[in-house]
């Protein structure tokens, strides 16, 4: 059971499929022209258009597949998708000559969408056409002052149009009128945490059917749910964690206390003096991510190999990741993140990607239910190539210990000062700059160190973190005294963007 939501090409898509999640109802995104075989293949309840940059009067914009329109399910159409509902019906949308963009007040009649949502709630408007005919028997609902038609419903109420967008927190009742909509459409609302689980260990058990499954384990979220999944569902299994040598201080012991007590079967593959190795004399960005990339598919096909049974290949994919290669116009690649690419084709490995229909938020529940700890669960993100990127230019062996050293000083202070999870990634970065200092009478000639934190909501956007002066001061003094090779610490104050929340 599902609200299929179609995708015409709105930045607020996925916001649409979380509102509806988080209202206790599964919801998928399909491409827009998706056949009515398909709609029906995901056991649709009920259907939502999302809006989308393009306008109905251009002929090259993302259209619905007709039929999928009359197949008698409830149909809410939010901006462009109330339009395409709407002319569909025979009703005519019009240009307004400009763009309508912003907070408004809406009118709203009592009941249906509105039940429960006040007279007059504020809602996000971001439109340049309009409603100006409706089709037969259909009435305006909701109007604001710039927008006569600004909600519409069909004379039998199953099929809705909103102007303005529900589904951002510009529009503080938008999952009230969400909720709305699912309960007109007699959605089952069983999503939770604990079915989805469920579900999950269903899935893998049926897919891989006892046939032995490997999986790369980061230390992350999503790759340590992974493994503990796998656990769960007795799924034969190997999860691989790679010592490259560029991990954090005691990251691999922490790893191995977590996961081995739930059932993991946890080999840690110490590849360190390889990386290292295949590190020397490269000061690229993106050359160190290409050759530890290399490294990670060495390191596999090597325990590939000698297991010699492995049919699957287990990935932590979520669902913003699918969505985005899906061929999203704006998924512009700005790094090339590391993941075990490339393997399974060379391997003749099937996929198993058991999130890919999932948020973060929501592996970060079932990680719960599976019994990871917070101090895994709740961790900052890590690249993949790990302290490698902190290390500007070479990173040799010396350079990464060092940086190793800043960053638990780092961390461990952002902990003990009650702010690590006011922050959404702080990392250390050492960089090859010297500056002069003096400690007591001597002259000290020591690297500069930089310290970030951001916050941010999915690490697209980033603001720097205001963390207090006084802690600071603090890691700075902490940082200098006990790593003499380091003679300066410095704040990073850069937005992300213009920067990048990593600095390589
Ligand atoms: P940037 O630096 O692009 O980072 O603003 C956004 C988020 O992605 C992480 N990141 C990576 N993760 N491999 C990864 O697995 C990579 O090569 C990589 N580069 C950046 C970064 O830590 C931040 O959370």
């Amino acid at each position: 059971m599902s609200v299929v939501i179609l995708d015409f090409g709105s930045q607020y898509t996925q916001l649409i499929a979380r509102r509806i999640r988080e209202l206790g109802a599964f919801s998928i995104i399909l491409p827009s022209g998706a056949s009515p075989e398909t709609i029906r293949g995901h056991d649709a309840e009920a259907l939502v258009l999302s809006g989308g940059p393009g306008s109905v009067y251009d002929p090259s914009g993302p259209q619905p597949n007709a039929a999928v329109l009359d197949q008698g399910l409830p149909v809410l159409g939010i901006c462009y998708g109330m339009h395409l509902l709407v002319q569909h019906a025979g009703g005519h949308v019009a240009r307004i000559g400009r763009r309508e963009y912003g907070r408004a007040a809406l009118t709203a009649r009592e009941g249906s969408l509105f039940t429960g949502v006040g007279t007059c709630p504020q809602v996000w408007m971001s439109h340049s056409d309009a409603v100006d005919r409706l089709p037969d028997g259909w009435h305006v609902i909701a109007a604001t002052a710039e927008n006569p038609v600004a909600a519409v419903a069909s004379p039998d109420g199953r099929r809705l149009g909103l102007q303005f967008h529900p589904e951002v927190v510009h529009t503080p009742e938008g999952s009230a009128i969400l909720a709305n909509f699912l309960r007109g459409a007699d959605v089952r609302r069983d999503w939770s945490p604990e079915h989805n689980l469920e579900r999950l260990i269903e899935e893998v058990r049926e897919r891989t059917g006892g046939a032995h499954v490997l999986a790369a384990v980061s230390g992350g979220v999503d790759s340590s749910a992974l493994a503990l999944l796998l656990a769960r569902a007795d799924v034969p299994h190997t999860a691989v964690f790679v010592d490259h040598g560029l991990l954090r201080l005691d990251e691999r012991a922490e790893v191995e206390d977590a996961l081995r007590p739930l059932g993991v079967r946890l080999e840690v593959v110490d590849a360190s003096e390889q990386f290292l190795a295949a590190l020397v004399g490269i000061e690229d960005p993106e050359e160190k991510r290409k050759v530890i990339g290399h490294e990670f598919v060495a390191v596999f096909e090597e325990v590939a190999r000698r297991l010699g049974d492995v049919r699957f290949l287990a990935q932590g994919t979520l669902y913003p990741d699918v969505i985005e290669s899906a061929g999203s116009e704006h998924a512009a690649v700005i790094k090339s993140h590391h993941n075990v690419g490339g393997l399974p084709e060379r391997l003749g490995f099937e996929l198993l990607e058991p999130f890919r229909d999932l948020f973060k938020d929501e592996v970060r529940d079932v990680a719960r239910l599976l019994g990871l700890p917070d101090s895994l669960r709740l961790r900052h993100p890590f690249p993949g190539p790990g302290l490698a990127i902190r290390v500007l230019g070479e990173a040799t062996p010396e350079r990464v210990r060092i940086l190793r050293r800043a960053d638990a000083l780092f961390i461990d202070a952002l902990r003990e000062g009650g702010v690590y999870q006011d922050v959404w990634q702080a990392l250390a970065v050492l960089t090859p700059a010297r500056s002069v200092g003096v400690i007591g009478d001597v002259r000290h000639y020591g690297y500069v160190l930089a310290l970030r934190a951001v916050t941010s909501v999915d690490g697209m956007t980033a603001d720097w973190a205001r963390l207090p002066d006084a802690l600071l001061e603090g890691i700075a003094s902490s940082i200098t005294r006990r790593i003499p090779e380091i003679g300066r610490v410095v704040y990073d104050i850069t937005s992300k963007p213009p920067g990048t929340i990593e600095w390589e």
